[in-house]
């Protein structure tokens, strides 16, 4: 299949695993903690089983991993899918969060969709084709200016102690930029940098299934995405900064390890 293919199969997968949970959202539902922060819904492992379904009908050679059931990344292309990207903001009632599904060939991203139902956005790329938002064709920012920069970021789970927790870097990022934005589900972070919404976003210790589909579509839209350092995408650590590319040589200065 074409990037395109796969992106398109990645959008009909993640609608219909976002109206299913939209179905539940802000209704009672059970919520159990896996971790430290770190909480999982009925509605990720409902999201989980449809989108693993759907993929093995329509891409049966392409091995998939997600966030709740795993999965082996040893092949050349692999689906990583987020159930529901931003639990915890779903499990608050709060509307942002996504479905996320996108494919990855090792560390370069080829194709995804990113579902927002509660809000009524949704995001698709193809690396070297296509980005679209709800549709229309999207392009990064042409913002060459940090202090007129909006620019969002995540911290870790566990953020007890500095450089992991992501404090130092915020505090200089936010000294000289417009502003900076946690919104709680980096999948939507990474296609608002696509969209131009946002002009960069940088987190530490991203999984996979954060990543693929909103690196693709950074990708896709014109951005530019690399390791915090400034080096290739790496999915061993995840430490990710997604930008417009005009920021990316100011940006890594601020937030490299
Ligand atoms: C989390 C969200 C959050 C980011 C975390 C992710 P989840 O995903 O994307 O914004 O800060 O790093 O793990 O657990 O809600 O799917």
């Amino acid at each position: 299949m074409t990037p395109e293919q796969l992106a398109q199969v990645a959008l009909d997968t993640a609608r219909e695993a976002g109206a299913l949970a939209l179905s539940g959202f802000r209704r009672k539902m059970s919520v159990s903690e896996k971790g430290v922060h770190d909480l999982v819904t009925e509605f990720d492992f409902a999201s989980e089983r449809l989108i693993r379904e759907r993929l093995a009908q329509a891409t049966p050679l392409i091995p998939v991993v997600g966030e709740e059931e795993g999965g082996d990344r040893g092949s050349a292309r692999v689906w990583y899918l987020d159930p529901i990207d931003g639990t915890t903001n779903f499990a608050h009632g709060h509307p942002i969060w996504c479905v996320s599904v996108g494919v990855m060939e090792g560390n370069v991203p080829v194709a995804g969709a990113v579902v927002a139902p509660a809000i009524g956005v949704e995001w698709v790329g193809a690396v070297g084709g296509s980005a679209r938002r709800n549709g229309e064709p999207i392009r990064v920012s042409a913002t060459d200016d940090l202090e007129r920069a909006l620019i969002a970021t995540g911290f870790p789970r566990r953020r007890e102690h500095e450089p992991e927790n992501n404090f130092p870097a915020f505090a200089r990022v936010k000294k000289v930029c417009q502003g900076v934005r946690r919104c709680g589900a980096a999948a939507m972070d990474l296609c608002w940098v696509a969209d131009g919404s946002y002009d960069a976003y940088w987190e530490r210790g991203l999984h996979p299934w954060d990543l693929a589909a909103g690196a693709a579509i950074v990708l896709a839209a014109g951005g530019t995405l690399t390791h915090l350092s400034g080096g290739p995408l790496d999915l061993t650590d995840g430490h990710t900064l997604a930008s417009n590319g005009k920021l990316h040589p100011s940006l890594v200065e601020l937030v490299r390890p």
